[in-house]
């Protein structure tokens, strides 16, 4: 098969190096890609939300299948367009990805459907919200824009003035523009973090390994909220007990709950999860892999990646058994110095070729390009340094032992990955009563899980 990924970050170039190694794949084209996925696949340079150019592309390589990674074009229905020319594609339709692409949507469809989230209200005239955060006074209180803010829409507003000032400028000054003009102000939550990728064909969910990123830019979860600075794969918070309950009620009654609204979801999609003292709750849905997630997801998959989208677009998910490797992934993100709010790019970055680099460790570029013969940072995020081991401790280590070998001028990392995770116990593998309960609510709901 010959596939064009849309996209160009590291979440690309770890989905391009997995396919890669498929018998079932011939060619690999990447659009727009970036240095380091140029390795694996040809890049094109047509932006990934341009919807026309990429149909365009698509006919032009005559690819077999599309496979569309960012939020955006997911959102502004690539797929649809793609499937209109008669291309095989992995990700949603439009319909489906409003999942991500409204914070209303996915609230409201939670709320119908009885899966557990943070209680919420929304608004679109920052009086009523105003009004809304006084007479609730209840500190800090989480205000989200409604539609895409490239992750920044979220403001977790620690005091009434903080608050106010969110408001204003997301509903008045029109942050994020008509992303923001509808916000959601929801109850702030506590526990610790878990992101369940998953495959599903709108009848089967088959989650994948779990991972914890580390949003905040700086170590001790101090600092701005950025993409991720880093990851690591399986989450210890996630236990059996807690992948049972996320299952029973959340996972296959979401996929149940876009079946009825019409909106089957094909594709990946992700559950941004937090293990609450009253059991998990969805913090997000993403319509698509994570990124820096997917750095350490795809690395642990046994399982043949190009076989497992053809398996979804074609409704046979059902019989597939997807495998996972054991042991730990890790990825520590290194990022231009400044990021995410000012910081330069173009610059050289150093040791990148094989020689003296950790053996087994994998460096996924997010923002570089290959420019004569040097690989230079054009990104906020440059790389995620991705290692397995057999323990956790042992990953981070060569995860950053390989960061020690990378430099760049003002490059930046948090040191302090993966020391939370560190301190919890990793339990047993799946249970056997978890797979009867499985089974069970299957026959009752008429949904289909194999795991
Ligand atoms: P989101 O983009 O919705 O994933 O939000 C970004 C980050 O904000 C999440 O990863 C959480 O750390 C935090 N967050 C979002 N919603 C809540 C909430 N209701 N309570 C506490 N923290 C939250
Ligand atoms: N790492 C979080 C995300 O992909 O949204």
């Amino acid at each position: 098969m010959k596939i064009l990924v849309v996209g160009g970050g590291g979440r690309e170039h770890a989905i391009v190096m997995k396919l890669a190694e498929s018998p079932l794949v011939d060619k690999l084209y990447c659009a727009p890609g970036n240095g380091g996925i140029s390795k694996y696949a040809e890049c094109y340079d047509v932006s990934a939300t341009d919807i026309d150019g990429m149909v365009a592309l698509a006919k032009k390589l005559k690819v077999d299948m599309v496979a569309v990674a960012p939020d955006d074009p997911l959102v502004l229905g690539m797929v649809d367009a793609m499937r209109a020319e008669g291309f095989m594609t992995f990700g949603p339709t439009k319909a489906a990805a409003i999942i991500e692409g409204s914070k209303v949507f996915s609230k409201e469809l939670m709320k119908k459907y009885k899966i557990p989230t943070a209680a919420y209200e929304v608004f679109t005239d920052s009086d009523s919200a105003i009004a809304y955060v006084k007479k609730q006074n209840k500190y800090p209180t989480v205000i989200k824009a409604d539609g895409l803010a490239l992750g920044k829409g979220v403001i977790l507003a620690e005091n009434e003035d903080d608050a106010v000032a969110a408001i204003h400028s997301m509903i008045d000054d029109k942050q994020f523009g008509e992303s923001s003009s509808t916000i959601v102000i929801e109850e702030y939550l506590t526990g610790p973090e878990v992101s369940v990728l998953s495959f599903t064909d709108g009848k089967t969910v088959v989650p994948m390994i779990s991972s914890m990123d580390h949003k905040r830019a700086l170590d001790g979860d101090k600092g701005l909220n950025t993409g991720g600075m880093g990851t690591l794969s399986p989450n210890p918070y996630y236990t059996d007990e807690v992948a049972k309950e996320c299952m029973n009620k959340i996972f296959l009654p979401t996929i149940d709950a876009m079946n009825k609204e019409g909106r089957t979801f094909e594709g990946c999609l992700y559950f941004g999860l937090m293990i609450t003292p009253d059991g998990p709750k969805v913090i997000e849905y993403n319509c698509r892999f994570g990124d820096p997630e997917t750095q350490v997801v795809l690395p642990m998959l046994e399982s043949d990646l190009c076989e497992i989208f053809k398996a979804i677009y074609e409704h046979k998910l059902v019989d597939l058994k997807i495998r996972w490797k054991s042991g730990f992934c890790t990825c520590v993100v290194m990022a231009s110095g400044g990021y995410p709010v000012k910081y330069e790019k173009g610059k050289q970055i150093g040791g990148l070729d094989d020689k003296g680099q950790v053996e087994g460790a994998i460096v996924y570029h997010a923002g570089t390009k290959f420019e004569d013969g040097k690989f230079l940072t054009s990104g906020g995020r440059v790389l995620g340094v991705t290692c397995t081991a057999y323990t956790l401790q042992a990953a981070l280590d060569k995860s950053y032992d390989a960061v020690s070998k990378i430099s760049f001028d003002k490059a930046h990392y948090r040191k302090d990955i993966g020391q939370r995770a560190l301190k919890a116990t990793p339990e047993d593998p799946l249970e056997l009563e978890y797979k009867e309960d499985m089974e069970n609510y299957i026959e009752e709901n008429g949904v289909y899980l194999r795991q």
